[in-house]
């Protein structure tokens, strides 16, 4: 069965990144062509070339790039020419960026305080603007009072520092939460539009794996955020989720 849309995934890593890729290109699953983005080319490789031994009849394929508006749009303009997705429809996006920094707070520099401001925040934004073009160019202007469908779906991962920030993570803090502000406006705007935009809190670890720790609910598997993201996609205007959180069963909060 060919893929019946594409996925872009930014954050194409090999713990989250690799559940959300597997479920979503899965053809007993999101059976979609899945793009996949990340700065270093041989890891991204290797991550592509697990995904395909793993789901033999999946579409992956690696674009290498950063979240520099010139490179995530450089990335953009070849997935859209890629023979592999030749035809398919952009259907989800997702915004699923690493990013960590903790310092205390009087060791801090503008520099390194600005530097995920610009890399993790100004990414996302670049990154939304991107795939609500693409949203537009394949499923085209209509709002949904004008009878159009489901466009597609944007999905941002985001973290408890996103919502309460811990001491010297000042930076990690801010670049967080602007990204769910980001999110929240893009709901509001793009929802009309057909767009679907959620942000989830991911509290708890996320491991590639099934093991005791997963399985006792000590830890969240990828597929099972992966399994999540599908859902998400999957919902009809009559219903859209905008937040919501993910943790394993004995995560405290
Ligand atoms: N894993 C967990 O336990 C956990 C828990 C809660 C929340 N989360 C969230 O889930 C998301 C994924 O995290 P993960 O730890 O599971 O990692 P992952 O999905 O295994 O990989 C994420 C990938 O992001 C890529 N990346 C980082 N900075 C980038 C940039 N500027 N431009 C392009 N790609 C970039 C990295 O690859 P390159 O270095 O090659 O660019 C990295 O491998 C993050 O938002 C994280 O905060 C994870």
């Amino acid at each position: 069965m060919p893929p019946s849309g594409l996925a872009i995934l930014i954050g194409a890593g090999p713990a989250t990144g690799a559940g959300i890729a597997r479920i979503l290109g899965h053809p007993q699953h999101g059976n979609l062509a899945v793009a996949l983005l990340a700065r270093r080319p041989e890891a991204l490789d290797e991550l592509v070339g697990n995904l395909r031994s793993q789901v033999p009849n999946g579409v992956f394929e690696a674009f290498p790039t950063d979240t520099s508006p010139e490179r995530l749009r450089k990335a953009f303009a070849e997935i859209k020419s890629h023979q592999s997705f030749s035809g398919l429809k952009l259907t989800t996006s997702i915004f699923s960026v690493k990013n960590s920094a903790k310092k205390p707070f009087m060791q801090e520099n503008f520099e390194a305080f600005m530097d995920p401001l610009e890399s993790y925040v100004g990414g996302a934004m670049v990154f939304s603007q991107e795939s609500i073009k693409r949203f537009f160019e394949d499923h085209g202007e209509k709002t949904l009072a004008e009878g159009s469908e489901k466009k597609g779906t944007l999905i941002f991962t985001g973290t408890l520092g996103a919502l309460r920030c811990n001491s010297e993570f000042a930076s990690y803090g801010a670049s967080r939460a602007s990204v769910r502000q980001l999110a929240q406006a893009l709901a509001r705007e793009m929802s009309p539009k057909g767009i679907h935009v959620a942000h989830t809190i991911a509290n708890g670890r996320i491991t590639d794996a099934d093991n005791e720790d997963t399985r006792t609910g000590k830890h969240m598997t990828a597929d099972a955020v992966g399994k999540t993201y599908l859902w998400l996609s999957q919902q009809e205007p009559c219903l859209w989720t905008h937040e919501l959180d993910l943790r394993p069963a004995q995560e405290k909060f």
